[in-house]
């Protein structure tokens, strides 16, 4: 992310165009390197490239929240190698760049079960989460070690519990009462959904909270995206239409 980010932008868009919530699955690295003849590893590198020039334009265009899909919980029965790698330039990239998320006001939180996370992860975590606590503008939610139906079970145990101890009524379960039990409580439902690398599916990925997301899928691999990418990505969502089941 560049250290000093440029507030002013050549485009416009009217604020109430602008998704506050975008969630972003990063697909495509393995074909990206593979195309080039390189190891899959190395668009992971690559991808982490992609990574900082979409922070840079969710804090140029002022967007609230971004929640992007780093490592699900199926991603560990990758080969051991490739986990591994992920998980290096996961934390070199906090180890790198928190200073310059905290100049730029970005706050990081890490959702996913923290079950089974190695002493050195749970560290990363905690260091990237602390260290930009008190940031107040976009808030880059780490999906890590995520998956949405393990997210939904545990918010079912979690209710049900509060059931059994009679700190709940089953009449009080609601809609409310199951959003507010999973990682992303305090967020808002994604606006728009993106992907890259031309498959269009959601993968596990924010399952309960894409109810009424728009989806946009673009062809190209996720170390291709750049400034541009996200602009078309703007684009497309300010010329939905949308209508929560209602008649618009
Ligand atoms: C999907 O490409 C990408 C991933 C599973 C990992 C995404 C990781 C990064 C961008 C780097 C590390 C993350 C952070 C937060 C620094 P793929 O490997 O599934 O590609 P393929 O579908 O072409 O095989």
């Amino acid at each position: 992310m560049d250290s000093a980010l440029a507030k002013s932008s050549a485009i416009e868009f009217a604020p109430e165009q602008l998704p506050a919530h975008i969630g972003v699955i990063m697909d495509g690295n393995g074909r990206w390197a593979q195309a080039r003849g390189k190891h899959r590893t190395e668009g992971h590198r690559a991808g982490v490239e992609a990574l900082r020039r979409l922070i840079t334009c969710a804090v140029e265009f002022d967007i609230k929240y971004l929640t992007i899909f780093s490592f699900s919980s199926e991603n560990w029965q990758r080969p051991q190698d490739e986990v591994n790698t992920i998980l290096g330039l996961m934390k070199k990239f906090v180890a790198s760049d928190v200073g310059t998320f905290v100049k730029n006001n970005v706050r990081i939180r890490i959702l996913g079960s923290r079950d089974g996370l190695s002493a050195s992860v749970l560290k990363m975590i905690s260091d990237a989460e602390g260290r930009t606590a008190h940031c107040t503008g976009l808030q880059l939610n780490v999906a890590f070690n995520y998956g949405a139906r393990t997210e939904l079970v545990d918010a079912v145990k979690a209710i049900a519990a509060r059931v059994a101890d009679g700190s709940l009524g089953i009449d009080e379960i609601d809609e409310e009462q199951l959003s507010s039990a999973l990682y992303t409580a305090e967020l808002p439902d994604p606006d728009v959904i993106f992907r890259t690398s031309g498959e269009q599916r959601l993968s596990n990925f924010l399952l309960w909270q894409a109810a009424y997301s728009e989806f946009v899928f673009s062809e190209e691999f996720w170390p291709d995206f750049d400034r541009t990418s996200f602009i078309s990505l703007l684009d497309a969502y300010a010329n939905r239409k949308r209508r929560f089941g209602c008649v618009g």
